[in-house]
């Protein structure tokens, strides 16, 4: 056996994976979208990512066995919303399960019946270009139809676990 290939059996610790996965630092997101009762849907989201220029696509991923994923499964469009380090509270509101998301949330409604975080850092309204078998998780790619930033904000981060905000180097 290789020291690189781990082959198909499960050889890696999952909680000892889930640490070293957590070394990558990354930004944090609200996903959003509207179920088919018109039920305003979200979740924070870090597995976000940009995938293509031409055309624009990104992706994020979500537990099989999460509350909202059925939401996700059936969605034309959704939303994501980068979040800036003035909205920790939001990144844990949205991270509660079946929890009471929306409450005292200041939203807009986007072009294509998917809510917008206001105030976000950037927000990308996206139609479902396709979905994956990611594991335990789904994989969706959004085409990006609408995008619109406020340059002025810095980041929330998310590192091993804990939130932070971004040092920028010669700030
Ligand atoms: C910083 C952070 C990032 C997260 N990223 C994801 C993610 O990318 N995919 C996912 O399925 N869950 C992610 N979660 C967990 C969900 O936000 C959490 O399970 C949420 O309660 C799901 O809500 P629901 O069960 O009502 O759908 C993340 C949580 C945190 C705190």
């Amino acid at each position: 056996m290789s020291d690189i290939f781990a082959g198909t059996r499960d050889i890696v610790d999952a909680e000892e994976f889930r640490r070293v996965a957590g070394c990558f630092a990354t930004g944090v997101t609200i996903v959003t979208t509207t179920g088919s009762d018109g039920e305003p849907i979200g979740l924070t989201a870090n597995s976000f990512s940009s995938v293509s220029l031409d055309p624009p696509l990104i992706l994020f991923s979500i537990a099989r066995k999460l509350n909202s994923q059925p939401a996700f499964q059936k969605a034309e469009h959704f939303s994501i919303n980068v979040l800036h380090e003035g909205q920790l509270s939001l990144a844990k509101q949205f991270a509660v399960a079946l929890g009471e998301k929306w409450k005292n949330v200041h939203f807009e409604d986007g072009s294509f019946g998917c809510r917008l975080i206001s105030e976000a850092a950037a927000s990308l309204e996206c139609e479902k270009y396709a979905s994956y078998d990611g594991g335990d998780h789904v994989i969706y790619v959004g085409r990006v139809l609408k995008i619109k930033a406020d340059w002025q904000r810095t980041p929330l981060i998310f590192w091993q676990g804990k939130f932070g905000k971004v040092a920028l180097e010669n700030a």
